[in-house]
């Protein structure tokens, strides 16, 4: 989807498709002089949100279809317009149209400008066009909107161009995120997510490595090393820099994402109901991606360094058995009790990694325990980190852009339950909370940096069969790097 900005007056607009509120309908229905068709189609029309109605205006009216949409008057919350946002969406797909121009930037909403307005928008359409069919022979939704202009006002034009190129850049990366996520684990594999990952350094400022497994050996990863030796599928720490900032000095954000291509358990390995769901233990992975893409497109001025732990959890004679006891890069010691408990494995090695470049923040991400979707379910990500700033720019980050979050504790009294007879510490907790202890267990890699890590077990991919990955936290995290710039 293409998305631009038009200031044209509506009264003399030329469309497919008008969305647009009743009142602003009407008006220009009658201003073309098609007033009295207009009428008479909406006499039992319903002006509440999440109401929708297409009329008809003729084939030689410079306006064929208006998209009334309903429960606009006035001045409205937050959620109802993001309600009437996501319906107008939905009936615009129905209707088929081939381009169309969107006004309901002039909505007024409480405490919310044209950029938020627009980028919500923006997120609608695109939640709403989404499909992934590349293993179909033959696509049940073919998309036929092409273009979708914005409207603005003068005064806010400027605003919403703003929203317009953030707006394409968070839904490219947010596809990308959903498609990387959907692909099947016989393909989307750690070389896979390499060879994805390479397709950015075409753009500007951005480049592209990895370590393979000897170099993660050197450098001491031994905790990586025992999640990917089970597999033939070599792993890899795919590396992406992006400086978007003036100075290449300047502090990087580094995001680091879960890139476990399929997550079996390993020898502790996993009951076989719901086993294909473990696909999608790479989202973190395909999120931090994602949000990097919208980035770069979106040029930000920040330096961003993306770290891709990418491995597959399998079970083999030379996979990792429970007791094993593995060296970290840190030089920590850690007895790996659980097999299944991988996700930590890799991410721990992937931080002391990140410590490197001088970071500003770290943020890792991760589809990394069950125990995420007992806490919070499939609404909130769980969200801890080691510094409050932190914590609270990406819960606003997340209230902002709709991709919620909730702050999870990372308290004293947690990490015993991680202690081992044999080593430094056990990669599973006792006593409940396995969110917050697996989250422990990462903090003691990052003691010495401003860290989050957002657990998105529950939000990645929504339980059941129509399921599919959401994308999220890229709206979270793009919106956190725009308050970063
Ligand atoms: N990838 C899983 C967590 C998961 C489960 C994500 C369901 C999404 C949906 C993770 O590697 C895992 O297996 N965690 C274990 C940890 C336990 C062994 C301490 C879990 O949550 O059961
Ligand atoms: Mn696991
Ligand atoms: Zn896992």
């Amino acid at each position: 989807m293409k998305y631009s900005t038009t200031t044209s007056i509506l009264a003399e607009a030329r469309t497919d498709c008008l969305i647009a509120t009743y009142g602003q309908c009407k008006r220009t229905a009658s201003q073309q002089g098609a007033g009295r068709f207009f009428n008479a189609a909406m006499t039992d029309f319903d002006d509440k949100p999440g109401k929708t109605l297409l009329v008809s205006l003729g084939t030689s009216s410079p306006i064929r279809r208006m998209l009334v949409v309903g429960g606009l008057k006035g001045s409205v919350s937050a959620s109802e317009f993001s309600k009437a946002v996501k319906s107008a969406a939905k009936a615009l797909s129905a209707a088929k149209a081939k381009s169309a121009l969107w006004a309901l930037n002039g909505v007024g909403v409480k405490s919310k400008d044209p950029y938020w307005k627009t980028m919500v928008s923006i997120g609608a359409l695109n939640d709403t066009f989404y499909s992934f069919n590349t293993y179909k022979s033959s696509p049940t939704t073919p998309a036929t909107l092409k273009t979708v202009a914005l409207h603005a006002d003068a005064r806010t034009r400027a605003n919403v161009a703003r929203a317009v190129r953030h707006g394409q850049a968070a839904g490219a990366g947010l596809d990308w995120a959903r498609d990387l996520g959907n692909q099947p684990p016989n393909i989307c594999n750690p070389n896979f997510l390499l060879k994805e990952a390479r397709k950015l350094s075409r753009k500007p400022n951005v480049s592209v490595s990895a370590l393979d497994e000897k170099k993660m050996a050197e450098l001491g990863m031994g905790a990586f090393i025992a999640v990917t030796q089970g597999s033939s599928q070599p792993g890899k720490m795919i590396i992406i820099r992006y400086n978007g900032a003036k100075k290449t000095s300047t502090a990087p954000v580094v995001l680091i994402g879960k890139g476990i291509t399929f997550d079996t358990g390993g020898i502790s390995i996993k009951p076989s109901s719901n086993m294909h769901e473990m696909k999608w233990d790479m989202c973190g992975a395909a999120t931090v991606m994602g949000a990097t893409r919208a980035a770069i497109d979106a040029r930000l001025p920040i330096n961003l360094i993306t770290i891709v732990a990418a491995a597959e959890n399998m079970p083999s004679g030379k996979a990792t058995r429970p007791g094993d006891i593995v060296t970290t890069a840190s030089g920590k010691t850690v007895e790996i009790l659980n097999t299944d408990a991988e996700g930590r494995l890799v991410l721990c090695d992937a931080i002391t990694y990140a410590a490197r470049f001088k970071p500003r923040t770290v943020i890792d991400v991760a589809t990394l325990t069950g125990a995420a979707i007992v806490a919070l379910g499939s609404h909130a990500t769980a969200v801890y980190a080691n510094d409050d700033d932190l914590g609270d720019a990406l819960i606003d980050a997340g209230e902002y852009s709709g991709d919620r979050g909730w702050r999870m504790p990372l308290w004293d009294e947690y990490q015993p339950s991680l202690k081992s007879q044999f080593a430094d510490m056990a990669n599973i907790g006792t006593g409940g909370a396995g969110s917050v202890t697996a989250a422990c267990f990462l903090s003691r890699f990052a003691e010495d940096m401003s860290w989050a890590h957002l657990d998105i077990a529950g939000s990645a991919f929504p339980r059941g069969p129509q399921n599919g990955a959401t994308g999220r936290p890229v709206g979270m995290l793009f919106r956190y790097l725009i308050d970063q710039a």
